[in-house]
């Protein structure tokens, strides 16, 4: 006489014969009456560490007046903008960047403010949690600039010369070499309207709203004082991914 099955395989065995009907009827009840799906919005994603855990360097009420107040607006404003003009429905948030020059300003600013922020929390970590570097992408920087030290000095170089609002970036070109390049407002090296294009795999935000309340008017400060917090793991995972791998 078999054995009866365990109560945990039972149950999981019963709930895997269940899985057809209930596909079936989901879809049978999707062709026959649910109207089309809306597009789905785009929203804010958690910021990946707590506020607090990037200080000294920024400051915990920087970081929510910035994620919460600054991101969430350009997210805001994106889905009003896009919910306005029904040829850009479905659209990501890619494409709406790579072809940010064809479309109206407030699909430009908030779809690059909402990409750039996004990009930005991710390239930092606490400063007991940020990764090593990679030997290719050390290798890669050296070739490029000569040391890191001075591939540091031409990174604050080029974002306090930024007049006004805007980013620097470490991007990988067409060619394959590490460049660094700003853009303004919220524009990014991934636009069509972009004086130098690449893929960013490092970016730093050089809006005030970024660094004053902690910093001041002392732009080159805190360009210095970021490289603690920069999660060089996940740019050198990013290089890799931009170089097929290095
Ligand atoms: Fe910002």
């Amino acid at each position: 006489m078999p054995r009866p099955l365990p109560l945990t395989l039972a149950l999981a065995a019963a709930a895997a014969a269940a899985l057809p009907l209930a596909g079936a009827q989901t879809i049978a009840q999707t062709t026959a009456s649910a109207p089309a799906p809306a597009p789905a919005a785009f929203s804010l994603a958690p910021l990946p560490y707590a506020p607090e855990a990037l200080e000294p360097v920024i400051d915990a009420e920087t970081m929510r007046i910035h994620h919460g107040k600054h991101h969430q607006a350009y997210v805001d404003n994106l889905n009003k903008a896009v919910a306005a003009d029904p040829a850009l429905a479905g659209q990501t948030l890619e494409q709406l960047v790579a072809r940010a020059g064809t479309l109206p300003a407030a699909i430009r600013n908030n779809a690059g403010g909402h990409w750039n922020h996004t990009f930005f929390w991710e390239t930092m970590a606490p400063t007991d949690k940020v990764g090593a570097m990679s030997m290719e992408l050390a290798e890669a920087i050296e070739a490029q600039f000569g040391s890191l030290d001075k591939f540091q000095a031409a990174f604050r170089a080029a974002g306090t010369a930024r007049f006004g609002s805007g980013w620097v970036w470490l991007i990988v070109g067409a060619d394959g070499k590490l460049a660094i390049t700003s853009t303004p407002n919220q524009d990014n090296p991934l636009m069509d309207v972009a004086e130098v294009k690449g893929t960013p795999i490092l970016g730093n935000d050089v809006w005030e709203h970024a660094y004053y309340l902690k910093w001041q008017n002392r732009r080159a400060d805190y360009l210095d004082g970021w490289w603690k917090v920069v999660d060089w793991s996940k740019v050198s995972a990013r290089y890799a991914a931009a170089t097929n791998g290095g």
